[in-house]
């Protein structure tokens, strides 16, 4: 491997978006690890993308599972001793309101996120940069004013992940519509969780160096979303330029979408 390169980790990547981030990062000089718990698919891909010149590597990640992460960090830690970027694009779009349906579409959406940065964080240096890939279905428009106010007012993750296990809990007993407007709102609640998980984390590292983003990818032609017009790799020329286009130009703590900062 080429030193020099940065190395960046993308979650849930041996399909999709995550997929075309890989490539994006990797056509950008950086040394991708594209993650994945497919290892069969993560390998086979891996190698096309070793055949054509990129410096992309799989390793085993299911953003569930606390000892794969930490797996992986004890991996990139021996054989690389730092990470500079991690995509937290891995997630499930689950359509059915439930206790269980929550529980499950958060555990990869955001639990999984705040899994993959408290075992990996570590490893990040001060220009480094964590990027969760979000959705529009997480803008806070969705959500009436109590229920917005309540998250606006958490002010650590621990606290956050409290009040989310408890809506999980009780969501058997309310209406969708008690919490958030429109279709799937199990995913919605997942994603305006997860922007609430940037801003806490921004706020945590804000002295560090290390950007904390969310981004917006559009409407994108993946298994997630077969009938949308826009191809993973335009969508993920917006997302990869977030990562190498600096602080001055996509500050930390911002919600994008097609290179624009939009409102949480
Ligand atoms: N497509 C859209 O229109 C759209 C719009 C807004 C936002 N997004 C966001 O963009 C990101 C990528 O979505 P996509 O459209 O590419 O969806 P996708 O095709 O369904 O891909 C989802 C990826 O997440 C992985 N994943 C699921 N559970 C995982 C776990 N426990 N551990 C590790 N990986 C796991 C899947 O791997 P497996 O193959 O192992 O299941 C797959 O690689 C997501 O964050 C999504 O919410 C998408």
């Amino acid at each position: 491997m080429d030193r020099r390169k940065r190395i960046a980790l993308v979650t849930g990547a041996t399909r999709g978006l995550g997929l075309a981030i890989v490539e994006e990062l990797a056509g950008l000089n950086h040394h991708v690890l594209l993650t994945g718990r497919d290892v069969e698919k993560g390998c086979a891909e891996a190698g096309t993308f070793q055949r054509k010149g990129f410096d992309v590597r799989f390793l085993e990640l299911d953003v569930c599972d606390e000892r794969s992460a930490e797996n992986l960090a004890l991996v990139i830690r021996d054989q690389y001793g730092a990470l500079d970027v991690i995509v937290n694009n891995a997630a499930v779009c689950l359509e059915e309101w439930s206790s269980s349906a929550l529980t499950d579409c958060l555990e990869v959406n955001l639990f999984g996120a705040v899994r993959t940065v408290s075992c990996l964080g570590q490893l990040l240096g001060e220009d480094a940069c964590i990027l969760n890939v979000s959705s529009g279905d997480g803008e806070s428009v969705w959500f009436s004013t109590a229920v917005r106010e309540r998250f606006e007012r958490v002010q650590s993750t621990n606290a956050l992940l409290d009040m989310l296990r408890e809506l999980a809990e009780k969501a058997d007993a309310l209406r969708p519509q008690e919490v958030v407007h429109g279709e799937q709102p199990t995913y919605k609640v997942s994603k305006f969780a997860l922007n609430c998980y940037t801003r806490l984390l921004h706020n945590d590292l804000n002295e560090s160096g290390i950007r904390v983003l969310s981004v917006c990818p559009g409407d994108v032609r993946t298994r997630m979303n077969p009938s949308a017009s826009r191809s993973p790799s335009d969508a993920a020329k917006a997302v990869a330029e977030l990562v190498v286009g600096g602080p001055s130009t996509y500050q930390s703590g911002g919600f994008f979408r097609d290179r624009e900062i939009i409102s949480w």
